[in-house]
């Protein structure tokens, strides 16, 4: 196993709740948090590896497969969340065939991820894709937007 797993178990040994720094380390590193690491870092630390894999899938953060081609960012920040965030971003989800604990489809085209705010709120409900913000959007619009994306 790499050397860097060593000297991230080695430095939180001793730290209580060290669990989820070990995984934000972990992704730092490797992009997303393979299930080989997961399961070295279980032998080593004696987190039991159920627990690693439930924060793992827990918080939204954290991934389990490399980033996607794309990164889309839906913001569930308040003024979006007013127009109609969580729809959009459902339809996303659906469109995507991405289950509730996936951010990352299993083609490698996209990688989900919520923010809090995209710092747009007058165009409300935003999603960012790499670079580029879309505005004003329906579930309609995202989802011929994510179209013209290969
Ligand atoms: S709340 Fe969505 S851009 Fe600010």
């Amino acid at each position: 196993m790499a050397n860097y797993l060593d000297r991230i178990i080695t430095k939180y040994r001793n730290i209580q709740g060290n669990a989820i720094p070990i995984l934000q380390e972990l992704q730092e590193k490797e992009g997303y948090l393979s299930e080989a690491s997961l399961r070295y870092i279980s032998e080593k630390t004696n987190i039991p590896a159920a627990e690693l894999f439930g924060i793992a899938t827990f918080y939204s953060m954290f991934r389990l497969k490399p980033q996607g081609r794309h990164l889309i960012r839906t913001c569930n920040g308040t003024a979006c969340h007013v127009s109609g965030a969580d729809t959009l971003a459902a339809a996303i989800r659906t469109h995507l065939n991405l289950r509730e604990t996936e951010n990352t489809t299993d083609d490698g085209r996209f990688t989900l991820l919520e923010v809090a705010c995209l710092g747009c709120c007058s165009l409300a409900p935003v999603v960012m894709i790499d670079d580029t913000t879309y505005g004003k959007l329906s579930a309609e619009k995202i989802i011929r937007i994510l179209n013209t994306y290969d």
